[in-house]
């Protein structure tokens, strides 16, 4: 299970994120610890411990994907809850940049690494059930059946975030299937959502 919002350095103190809790996504380890699982946890927010649930620590999108390559061997399930930042600074400073000796600062971005299409690519998540989920402000459905194809995954959980989603110890949205299926997400505590997504993974897991 990944959680959180991607960091991509700026310079050794500043970066780019974005508003993700990671409660999401420690809601989805914690629920699958508790039925037994053994659980990896890649997560840019802190973590207290939890029985069951190993945590990996990580920053960028990059340390993100290494760490999910070396925990997906042998796995049966992969929940990408983290919202990846898309782009990241083409070149991190080294040292810190200081404002007296800056006049304006122009912060070029390139494109991050995909990581769930990258696992698509290179093969290491064949026969690993494949979660994404999609945060989308407009034409919810669309959007996320065309990421689950795109990234070639068995499900997707489209999430409404003109809520107010970010931070909040509730959610709502809807989740769709490889096989066309679609399932209402009705809004519940984070927890409770995970524990409907995983009984859904649950019955159609080979
Ligand atoms: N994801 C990923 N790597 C990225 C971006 C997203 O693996 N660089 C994963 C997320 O963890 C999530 C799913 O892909 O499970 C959908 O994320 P989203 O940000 O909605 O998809 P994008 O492809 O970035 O589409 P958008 O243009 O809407 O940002």
């Amino acid at each position: 299970v990944t959680a959180g919002g991607t960091r991509e350095a700026i310079d050794p103190v500043r970066f780019i994120s974005n508003y993700s809790s990671g409660k999401m996504g420690l809601a989805v380890a914690e629920a699958a610890a508790d039925r037994g699982a053994g659980v990896v946890l890649v997560t840019t927010a802190p973590f207290v411990g939890h029985p069951g649930v190993a945590a990996r620590q990580v920053e960028s999108a990059a340390e993100m994907l290494a760490a999910v390559r070396e925990e997906l061997d042998g796995a049966h399930l992969l929940v990408m809850v983290a919202a990846v930042a898309d782009f990241r600074p083409a070149r991190a400073a080294t040292g810190k940049i200081r404002r007296e000796e800056t006049k304006s600062l122009e912060l070029k971005l390139e494109k991050n690494v995909d990581i769930l299409a990258e696992l698509g690519r290179d093969g290491r998540a064949e026969g690993v059930f494949r979660v994404g989920f999609a945060a989308e402000d407009a034409d919810l459905e669309q959007h996320a059946t065309e990421k689950l194809a795109r990234k070639k995954l068995d499900a997707i959980v489209a999430n409404d975030i003109r809520g107010g989603v970010f931070g909040s110890d509730e959610n709502a949205g809807v989740m769709f299937f490889r096989t066309g299926e679609r399932l209402e997400l009705p809004r519940s505590s984070k927890r409770q959502m995970a524990e409907r997504i995983l009984d859904a993974v649950r019955e159609r897991l080979p």
